[in-house]
């Protein structure tokens, strides 16, 4: 933590990557997400004063230098279990991860094999919603949750922002080499009465602008 800088004094919290949802010892359910725009997002709000703590889903990703603790999980279980305890007074939470919406119902903890019943189907059973969770507490965080969009980004993101209470919505845009998985990125910022478009940029850019965009908001909102 620094003294100085738009963050100073305060600590934030990022969770960041796919979760797995194990299926058996050998095979799981996952996604496409490299973590890279959160650990971008922890870099730059280091570089910005905050003390950071940094909940990692399985990536193959450095901790940026300057991050106080970095948390690695595998599971949505285990990630909200991680980010429930480090958001306990905490200022500001970003959801980046891309937290996998279901996981098997029942883990085999042998290796399911083939066999002439044919293929084995699997049952799902959703996950904790990691970020209203967090949103839902009194007091809480400034919450700022992410949405992958591909239509509609504005109209549906101010929903999000409505339904999960959120402090600040970044909708990424999805497809055309952009977000999830790529080096570039480029964000619609929605906030209660506002919001700003930030233009595609390589993701440690658009991370600084978009911790200077919550820093603030934070203060604003602290004065209100
Ligand atoms: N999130 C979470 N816990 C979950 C699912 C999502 O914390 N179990 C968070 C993500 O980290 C992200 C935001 O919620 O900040 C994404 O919201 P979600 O409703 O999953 O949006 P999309 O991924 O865009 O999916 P959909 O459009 O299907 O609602």
């Amino acid at each position: 933590m620094s003294h100085e800088g738009p963050l100073a004094g305060l600590h934030v919290v990022i969770d960041a990557g796919p979760t797995y949802e194990d299926i058996d010892p050998v095979r799981f359910l996952g996604n496409r997400s490299s973590g890279k725009m959160g650990f971008a997002i922890a870099a730059a709000a280091v570089a910005a004063g905050a003390e950071v703590t940094l909940i990692a889903g399985p990536v193959a990703l450095a901790t940026p230098a300057g991050v106080a603790r970095r948390i690695d999980v595998r599971s949505a279980l285990q990630m909200r279990d991680a980010v429930l305890q480090a958001v306990e007074g905490a200022d500001i939470f970003i959801a980046t991860a891309a937290v996998a919406d279901w996981r098997v119902a029942e883990y085999s903890s042998r290796k399911i094999k083939k066999g002439p019943s044919g293929a084995p189907v699997l049952e799902l059973v959703e996950n904790p919603d990691i970020l209203a969770e967090v949103a839902a507490r009194d007091p809480r965080p400034f919450v700022v949750g992410f949405a992958a969009e591909t239509d509609h980004v504005l109209e549906n993101g101010r929903k999000k922002l409505e339904r999960k209470k959120l402090d600040m919505l970044a909708a990424n845009h999805v497809g055309e080499n952009v977000g999830i998985g790529s080096d570039d990125n480029a964000l619609d910022l929605i906030w209660p009465g506002g919001g700003e478009s930030l233009p595609r940029a390589a993701k440690p850019e658009l991370a600084k602008t978009l911790v200077a965009r919550i820093a603030a908001r934070y203060r604003a909102q602290a004065r209100a």
